[in-house]
């Protein structure tokens, strides 16, 4: 079954045509990253799904559309969204950041802090005080307490340092085993390591389906994404 499906979604913000008839699907079970060179539309789509942006179009979550719903009825329906800037509350600590983020019941606090021991050891530390890694796990731990049907993550890895990138990588790898998944990411290693499908977009519109293979293509990769593979 088919989890999640746009199809020619278009978003205009303040006269400008952003998303100009974006069409892919993320498989139940799956994880898939969507690629592509900056300010081609990535961030604008994950919005676009949320309900963050209006769109025209269709946005299917388990053949039940979204478009036209309001954002608090989609994230009840299981879509989780961590942000490119991450959005935690900088003054409060660790803990707090976290029950802020309770939604169930029963929120997996074991399979955060199996994930990420570290948001234990410092659960009263203000999370302003958390280096970009930390505060980094404190955003996907807040989406992860709650069960989800499919996670929408914005550059998880975005201007951390080499060890924090590893040690993102290995919670994504491990979450990745058990959930469905839009990851919007650069960082090619990692894209290669958790990703079962690719999704290359440019100038609004989706210019590539297919495996993560691909990514070992050096004249592939400089061509979709202008960067060289060999250094990732
Ligand atoms: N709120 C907004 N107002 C005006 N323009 C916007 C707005 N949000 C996005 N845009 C524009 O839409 C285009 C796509 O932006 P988007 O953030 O989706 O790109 P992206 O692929 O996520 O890029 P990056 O890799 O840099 O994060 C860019 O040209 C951007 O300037
Ligand atoms: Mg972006």
């Amino acid at each position: 079954m088919t989890h999640l499906a746009l199809n020619d979604v278009h978003v205009t913000i303040k006269g400008s045509h952003i998303l100009q008839g974006v069409t892919f699907e993320v498989p139940e079970n799956k994880v898939v990253a969507l690629l592509g060179r900056n300010g081609v539309g990535k961030s604008t789509t994950l919005k676009a799904i949320m309900g963050l942006y209006p769109a025209t179009g269709s946005i299917t979550l388990n053949n039940k559309e979204l478009v036209g719903t309001k954002t608090h009825h989609i994230v009840r329906s299981g879509l989780a969204y961590v942000p490119e800037d991450r959005e935690i509350f900088a003054s409060l600590t660790v803990k707090e950041n976290l029950s802020l983020a309770e939604r169930d019941k029963n929120p997996h606090y074991d399979l955060v802090y199996s994930l990420f021991p570290e948001l234990k050891t410092r659960s009263g530390q203000r999370a302003g005080t958390l280096s970009g890694g930390q505060q980094q796990m404190v955003a996907i731990s807040r989406v992860l307490l709650n069960k989800n049907s499919l996670l929408l993550i914005d550059e998880p890895t975005k201007g951390l340092a080499p060890k924090l990138v590893t040690e993102v990588a290995d919670a994504l790898a491990k979450v990745s085993g058990s959930s469905t998944m839009l990851l919007v990411e650069q960082n090619l290693a990692l894209v290669k390591r958790v990703a079962e499908h690719i999704i290359v977009m440019d100038q609004g519109k989706v210019v590539f389906t297919g495996g993560p293979e691909n990514l070992r293509n050096e004249e592939f990769v400089k061509r979709m994404l202008g960067v060289s593979g060999g250094s990732h």
